[in-house]
């Protein structure tokens, strides 16, 4: 096993900064990783307690340390975020949520511990697994999943040009035992000059199965729906997205709950009685300064978005305009 090493909280002082002038009450930090983000609230800010979800066993006890100073400011929970709500009525009833934070993927501890099977980087079982306890491992999609279900998983996540070819070459060489076989499967279906390109040629069909495994793609909008509709008015969601694919959900999910997903025609004015239920705290997403990539390359993905919650009341989102027609983004 590699050593672990500190994760290093992406976009810290914007995050602390948004969620620190929230109302008091409860944040919610959906995704606590190491706690790094948690910690820097907490001490920021005295207005606010946290309570820190994440679904992986190692990250619940790194948090435990780093929290433990703050006694019974930080509390923590071993659960999925599509879990937040339940989390907020047995952790936190009745109290105002003041915020709610998603940090999304994974930690680099998780990606540099070999045993997890998360790297190309490293030789590992093909695991992958961020709460070990689920069923569905790497090694099943890899070597049970039919080529076109994997070459569709690799073409909604970004390696649309050689996804059939990638796919194919994975059957070939099935059974595929390891992360760095996986890799090298991966290198030898591409055609010489893809080989060469910027980064390792695994890196998107790793992170595809990655968020297959643990059904990413699912569970993120349930909780952004759930997220918005247990805020207090003035409450913050701030959302940190490392991946394309992830970053256009969150998108349209804000952008639909800043018109209250009206359903009316573009460009008409609202007659459907939709109010916005958020305003957005940013004209498009807030990418990390040259000066954070630099020092934690892993930021350089990061594309963070927040808004806040309005007075209206909640109302279910309509799924055929989930980015509202008056086109506001
Ligand atoms: C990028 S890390 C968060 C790092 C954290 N902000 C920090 O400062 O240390 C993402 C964390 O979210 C967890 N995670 C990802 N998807 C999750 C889900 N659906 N439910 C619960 N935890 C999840 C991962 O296990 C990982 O620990």
């Amino acid at each position: 096993m590699t050593s672990r090493r500190h994760h290093l909280p992406v976009m810290a002082a914007e995050v602390t900064a948004l969620l620190a002038a929230a109302p008091q009450g409860v944040v919610i930090d959906a995704t606590l990783g190491g706690g790094g983000h948690s910690a820097a609230l907490l001490e920021a800010s005295n207005r606010h307690r946290v309570v820190g979800i994440d679904r992986d066993p190692s990250a619940l006890q790194e948090a435990g340390s780093r929290l433990a100073p703050f006694g019974a400011r930080a509390r923590i929970v071993k659960a999925r975020f599509d879990e937040l709500a339940a989390v907020i009525s047995a952790e936190a009833p009745g109290e105002p949520v003041a915020g709610v934070l998603f940090d999304l993927g994974v930690s680099s501890w998780q990606l540099d511990e070999a045993d997890r099977g998360f790297s190309y980087r490293f030789e590992g079982p093909l695991d992958m697994r961020m709460d070990p306890d689920e069923p569905l491992s790497a090694f099943e999609v890899v070597n049970s999943w039919p080529a076109e279900e994997l070459a569709a998983l690799f073409a909604r996540n970004g390696e649309s040009r050689f996804a059939r070819r990638i796919a194919r070459g994975i059957e070939a060489a099935r059974p595929i035992e390891t992360t760095t076989a996986l890799a090298e499967t991966v290198r030898a279906a591409l055609p010489g000059p893809a080989r060469r390109g910027g980064g390792h040629p695994a890196k998107r069909v790793f992170q595809a199965i990655r968020i297959a495994v643990n059904e990413e793609d699912r569970q993120l909008p349930a909780a952004l729906h759930d997220a918005l509709r247990v805020l207090s008015p003035g409450g913050r969601l701030v959302v940190i997205a490392y991946h394309s694919g992830e970053d256009r959900a969150v998108k349209s999910i804000l952008a639909g709950a800043a018109t209250g997903w009206c359903t009316c025609p573009p460009g008409l004015p609202c007659v459907c009685g939709a109010e916005p239920l958020v305003s957005l705290l940013n004209r498009g997403a807030r990418l990390p300064s040259a000066g954070e990539v630099a020092a934690n390359p892993r930021a350089a993905s990061a594309r963070l978005r927040a808004a806040e919650r309005l007075q209206a009341a909640w109302r279910e989102p309509s799924g055929r305009n989930e980015g509202g027609s008056h086109g506001r983004s």
